[in-house]
């Protein structure tokens, strides 16, 4: 796709939106088609800039007179519901997170000039949560239930030119509570205005597959659909070729066809490309489709799509293939929203939550339980992540948390317009390797349950035949039996998709053997399972009976259960791979005083737990060393704490204030001799200790330093220390940017950390510390990853949650510098600087 940014500053604060085109096609229904090349063939602007907004119900809010002067100045994406405050009594309820809900509209005027008269208008949104209704200059465009499809309207003819238009929205979030986890409401995603030429690609009318593709040549297939919405026929030729990311063309094809007025043609062609740099998790290379729209000679229109050639099987026996080769998909899911900023999520948050999620090891995701931002997908498309892309919590039965108010209300009506929405601004993504038509569907175990998924197969298969399609089960082997998935169910998918494989009775030490042995033939992949997710630096769960984790905190065994979980499918080939719940904590799905869930390894600030390092350890080969708790047990004196490490070195030997507490090792993978009999590497020598997948001591604790020493091969290759801080004296800030984009869109996120007197972080430290924020930027969202805070995310203050907390900085269209100061009473205060370009 074809992104102009020269629209965004035009959409001045005031409200006013130009859409600038040069030229006069003299093109309309009925009239003369004629020469195409004088104008610039297709704008797709940002429309995000200069709304208004207002919550509540407006009766006659849709007619371009109403007076909306009073209403509050927005920028899109926008979320109103993480301003709070949140309160126990909101209908919302847990699953929401306590946020408010309701109805909210938005108005945004804008002029076309003169000159695009004969042009077709279109206006893309990505997502509006939830039940939008959408004007243009009074006249309604149409109503979209699901909150997370991408949909657009066609504006052509409503619009005025050279005069003002006015476009409405209204969301109505207000059925509650409405979803299982927070939402967020209103125009949360970005939107689009497209003008094109009336003959030109049809939206998203661009598939491309890869009918063949080796180490030495690919085959790529385009299919493109081009409409001719003028009032006489065309001679339309289509000149399309593949480039590569420098912009060099690497093949290209021409077809030409007369298409009839009103009509439209699907070209079909194929381009050989030699030698293609293939997309992969390592190395994510991408091309792009351009397709060119010839009118009698002249361009009439032009667009790209992004590509990566790739090919990606699941096999029954291998598990996933990616280009011939096998990769484990060692997955997260996530939820869409990102803490303090809600769901109205800047790229550059999603950018840095995928970078960590990297380091971690993590090369999947799954977007558990809808279609994310086209951004976040880009991004996984640019960074070599894997994604499972699943649209659906609830098919025709609803979840009785919802009572009603979910999704299942609009199944019948919508399902088929959802799915299309979601494979057709998708299906070309080589990130996307596996549809999901659902989570947990109670229709699983119903009578009409596998009518319902062939209906929906059939659309996927239909719309995409590349990629096969799962469903998240997770009543494979639940008791009673008669609520179990059933076999006719199961059967149909393509890949069974297992969610807590370990669950019931005997799966707890068999995982997928038995259903292996029973179907040799089924593909298999977990699609959900427990993680090791706590809150963050909360080691209450160190000692039983004192204070406890709670159901959404760190449960007995967790660690062990996950630790078994990941040695299976690392040993078995034919697990194509794990989605663990989940990657980052997320709002919602909450019990109160939480107001969000705390499963993830990473926290809502994208601060690692503890958990984060159990993976990073299985998931890299980098030298992974992590110990935990922290060493501040003033008061235990004396009393053994058990320390844990996850590591990935052979040994590791601990120390306390100098001592060795002990050297111990893991067994796993057991590596064996190499070459000839009795040839036993130092790796093979190294000291065993434990099955397990985390090494642990107990250690009388007396305050001062532990330190931990690993080997690998017999050499030292990592240490790690933790030792006990003093009192805060301090506040450390620190911009993990230096510089960002002065488009009013770019952030950077600020850690400010409590340490004592040595600079070392406090880790019981709860000091509220306070962001003052001066130059071309602007605070969005400040927190802590304490689920258990009601403060606002949208004030300048919070209480630091065990030494840290976040703040989140926006840029402005103004470049210059950023200060951001960080200040607690009694402590030094600390201040970063960034700059906007
Ligand atoms: C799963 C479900 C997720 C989430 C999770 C909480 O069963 O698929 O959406 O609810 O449980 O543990």
């Amino acid at each position: 796709m074809d992104i102009s940014r020269r629209g965004l500053f035009r959409q001045a604060a005031g409200g006013v939106a130009l859409l600038s085109l040069q030229g006069t096609p003299k093109t309309a229904a009925g009239r003369e088609q004629g020469p195409a090349g004088a104008v610039p063939p297709r704008m797709r602007d940002c429309f995000d800039f200069g709304w208004r907004f207002a919550r509540g119900d407006k009766p006659g809010a849709q007619l371009p007179a109403f007076d909306d002067s009073s209403w509050q100045g927005v920028d899109l994406p926008h979320d109103w519901s993480i301003e709070g405050p949140v309160s126990e009594q909101e209908p919302s309820g847990g699953a929401g997170g306590y946020f408010p809900t309701g109805v909210g509209w938005y108005r945004k005027r804008f002029e076309l000039p003169d000159s695009c008269r004969g042009r077709r208008g279109l206006i893309e949104f990505d997502g509006v949560y939830r039940n939008s209704d959408v004007w243009v200059n009074g006249a309604w465009l149409g109503r979209r239930p699901n909150g997370y499809v991408p949909f657009h309207y066609d504006l052509t003819p409503h619009l005025l030119f050279g005069r003002e238009n006015v476009l409405a929205v209204r969301a109505d979030n207000s059925r509650q509570p409405g979803c299982r986890w927070y939402s967020g409401s209103g125009i949360y995603r970005h939107t689009h205005l497209l003008a094109t030429h009336p003959l030109h690609v049809g939206y998203r009318g661009t598939y491309v597959t890869f009918p063949r593709v080796t180490d030495d040549a690919a085959e790529v297939r385009i299919e493109t659909r081009v409409e001719n919405d003028g009032g006489l026929p065309a001679a339309c030729t289509l000149a399309t070729a593949v480039v590569d990311s420098g912009g060099a063309p690497v093949g290209s094809a021409e077809s030409a066809m007369e298409i009839g007025a009103g009509r439209q043609y699907v070209f079909s062609q194929r381009i050989p490309v030699g030698n293609p740099s293939l997309w992969s998790v390592e190395s994510p290379s991408l091309y792009r489709v351009r397709s060119t729209v010839l009118m009698s000679g002249e361009v009439a229109d032009c667009c790209e799509t992004p590509i990566g050639i790739r090919e990606a099987v699941f096999d029954a026996d291998r598990g996933f293939l990616l280009n011939g080769r096998r990769v484990k998909l060692q997955g997260v899911c996530l939820h869409h929203d990102a803490g303090c900023v809600g769901a109205a999520v800047p790229e550059a948050v999603w950018e840095r939550r995928l970078k960590i999620l990297r380091t971690m090891g993590c090369n999947a995701i799954r977007t558990s339980h809808n279609p994310y931002s086209a951004e976040f997908m880009d991004l996984c498309d640019r960074m070599g992540f894997v994604v499972m892309d699943e649209i659906f919590d609830e098919w025709r039965s609803g979840k009785g948390q919802l009572r009603g108010n979910g999704y299942s209300g609009d199944f019948d009506q919508w399902h088929e317009r959802d799915v299309l929405s979601l494979v057709h601004r998708d299906r070309n993504r080589p990130s996307v390797v596996l549809w999901s038509a659902g989570n947990e569907v109670p229709d699983q175990s119903h009578p009409r349950g596998a009518e319902t998924l062939r209906a929906l197969q059939e659309i996927f298969h239909r719309e995409d035949p590349t990629r096969p399609v799962t469903v998240g089960c997770d009543q494979i082997m639940s008791e009673p039996p008669a609520n179990r998935v059933r076999p006719e169910f199961l059967a149909l998918l393509d890949i069974v998709g297992y969610n807590y494989v370990d669950r019931w009775r005997d799966r707890k030490e068999t995982y997928y053997g038995s259903d292996r042995e029973a179907f040799p033939g089924r593909r298999v992949i977990g699609t959900e399972s427990g993680s090791m997710g706590w809150a963050r630096g909360d080691y209450g769960w160190l000692f039983p009976g004192e204070s406890g984790g709670g159901f959404f905190g760190f449960s007995p065994g967790g660690m062990i259960d996950v630790e078994q979980l990941w040695k299976f499918v690392r040993l078995h080939d034919y697990v194509s791979g794990d989605f663990m719940w989940t990657g980052i904590d997320y709002l919602g799905e909450a019990f109160w005083p939480s107001r969000g869930a705390s499963m993830g390894v990473i926290d809502s600030c994208g601060f690692p737990k503890d958990g984060f390092y159990f993976y990073q350890s299985q998931w890299t080969d980098t030298p992974v060393l992590h110990l935990f708790p922290h060493w501040n047990w003033k008061g235990r004196e004396g009393r053994p704490i058990p320390v844990t490490c996850f590591t990935n070195c052979d040994t590791v030997e601990l120390f306390l204030n100098g001592r060795s507490v002990g050297t111990k090792g893991y067994a796993f993978p057991r590596p064996g001799m190499e070459e000839r009999w009795g040839n036993v590497p130092a790796r093979a020598r190294a000291l065993r200790t434990t099955a397990d997948l985390h090494l642990s001591w107990d250690v009388p604790y007396e305050p001062g330093t532990l330190k931990a020493v690993g080997t690998r091969g017999g050499e030292i290759v990592a240490a790690a220390e933790i030792a006990t801080a003093g009192d805060p004296a301090a506040v450390r800030l620190e911009a993990d940017r230096e510089t960002i984009a002065a488009d009013r869109r770019d952030v950077a996120h600020f850690t400010a950390r409590i340490v004592d007197a040595a600079g070392t972080v406090v880790p019981t430290a709860d000091n509220e510390v306070t962001f003052e924020l001066e130059g071309a930027g602007k605070l969005i969202g400040v927190d802590s990853g304490d689920m258990r805070s009601h403060e606002n995310y949208r004030s300048n203050r919070w209480r630091a949650f065990h030494g840290l907390c976040l703040a989140v900085v926006q840029s402005t269209a103004d470049p210059g510098r950023i200060g951001l100061r960080a200040a607690s009473p009694g402590l030094e205060p600390g201040s970063a600087f960034i700059a906007a370009k």
